[in-house]
C-alpha cells in the first residue's frame, strides 16, 4: 500500500472549560458566526464540529458543553483531539469544569493552550489565572514552562489572530500526519434517528478519505454512505482527514464515541457488527447467567 503517501494534516482542536466562560463565543467570532446567541438557556448541549481556515492554515475545532452535567462529552472530546484549547473568563477564573478539562486532557495526553478569555471585562485578572494553572501544571511559557497563554476577548476579537497562530504553532511541533489514500477512520461525534433520512451519524474523519458510497462500520452499526453533508449543509462526496461530516446510510444509530471505519466490503462488515453485537449483549448477561446459558446451549 502506498504508505509513504502521508501529508500534514490540519489539527482537531478540542475547545474546553467551565461553563460560560466564552468557548462557543470564541468559535463564533473564529467563525463568524453566531452560535451562542441562539443557543437554549445559552448553554452549549452538545460537540460542535467546524472546520476553519485561518491565513496560517486549516483548524478543525470541536466546541464542548461547559455544564457540570456533560463530563462524558468532554471525555470524548478530550480523547479524539489534538490540542485542547482551555477558555478560562479572566473575570472568573480557575473553576470545577477548568479542572476537569485539564485532568480529561491530561489523561488523553493531549497539549493544553489556554486562552484567557473575556479580558476586556473590568475586574479581570490574568495573572491570577496564570498563578492558579501554574499550580495545576500548566507552567506559562513565559515563566519557563510549556503551556502557551493568550489574553482574547470573544467580543472585541482582541488576540484572536495570535490565538489561531499558537495553534497552528503547536500543531506544527506535533507534526500530524495522515494518509488521504487509505480508507477512512473516524470518530462518531454525535448521532441521531431522523425521521425523514434514518440514522445520522456526526463524525470526525481521522485518517484516510471517507467517501459516498463507501460501506462503513460504526460500533457495532453498519452500512454504505449514501449521502455526506458538511458542517454547512453542503452536500460532499468526500471527506479528508480532519473534516467533520455527517453521514447517512447506516442500518442503525450508532453511540456517540464509536470508532469508524470504512472497510472493503458490505461482507466483512457485517460479520464485524454481528460479532461486536453478540460481544456487547454478552457483557450485558450477569456472570452466573452466561454461565447457565452456555450450558443449555451446548
Ligand atoms: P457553555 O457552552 O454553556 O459552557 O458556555 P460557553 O463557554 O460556550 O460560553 P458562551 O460562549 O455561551 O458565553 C457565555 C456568556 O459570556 C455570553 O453571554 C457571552 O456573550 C459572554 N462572553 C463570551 N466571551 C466574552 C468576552 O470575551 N467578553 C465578554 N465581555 N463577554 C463574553
Ligand atoms: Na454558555
Ligand atoms: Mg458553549
Amino acid at each position: 500500500e502506498a504508505d509513504m503517501d502521508f501529508e500534514l494534516r490540519p489539527p482537531i482542536v478540542t475547545v474546553m472549560g467551565h461553563v460560560d466562560h466564552g468557548k462557543t463565543s470564541l468559535l463564533d467570532r473564529i467563525r463568524k458566526a453566531s452560535v451562542a446567541e441562539g443557543e437554549a438557556g445559552g448553554i452549549t448541549q452538545h460537540i460542535g464540529a467546524y472546520r476553519v481556515e485561518t491565513p496560517r492554515g486549516t483548524i478543525a475545532f470541536l466546541d464542548t458543553p461547559g455544564h457540570e452535567a456533560f463530563t462524558a462529552m468532554r471525555a470524548r472530546g478530550a480523547s479524539l483531539t489534538d490540542i485542547v484549547v482551555l477558555v478560562v473568563a479572566a473575570d472568573d477564573g480557575v473553576m470545577p469544569q477548568t479542572r476537569e478539562a485539564i485532568s480529561h486532557a491530561q489523561a488523553a495526553k493531549v497539549p493544553i493552550i489556554v486562552a484567557v478569555n473575556k479580558i476586556d471585562k473590568p475586574g479581570s485578572d490574568p495573572d491570577k489565572i496564570k498563578r492558579d494553572l501554574a499550580n495545576l501544571g500548566l507552567q506559562p511559557e513565559e515563566w519557563g514552562g510549556q503551556t502557551m497563554f493568550v489574553h482574547v476577548s470573544a467580543k472585541t476579537g482582541q488576540n484572536i489572530d495570535q490565538l489561531l497562530e499558537s495553534v497552528i504553532l503547536q500543531a506544527e511541533l506535533l507534526e500530524l500526519k495522515a494518509y488521504p489514500k487509505r480508507r477512512a477512520s473516524a470518530t462518531v461525534i454525535e448521532a441521531l434517528l431522523d425521521r425523514g433520512r434514518g440514522p445520522v451519524a456526526r463524525v470526525m474523519i481521522q485518517d484516510g478519505t471517507l467517501r459516498t458510497g463507501d460501506i462503513i462500520i460504526a460500533g457495532s452499526v453498519w452500512g454504505k454512505v449514501r449521502a455526506m453533508t458538511d458542517e454547512l449543509g453542503r452536500t460532499v462526496s468526500t471527506a479528508g482527514p480532519a473534516t467533520p461530516v455527517e453521514v447517512l446510510g447506516l442500518n442503525e444509530v450508532p453511540s456517540a464515541g464509536d470508532p469508524v471505519h470504512a472497510v472493503k466490503d458490505a461482507k466483512t462488515a457485517e460479520e464485524i457488527a454481528e460479532t461486536r453485537r453478540k460481544k456487547a449483549s454478552k457483557s450485558l448477561i450477569p456472570q452466573d447467567s452466561r454461565v447457565s446459558l452456555e450450558t443449555l446451549t451446548s
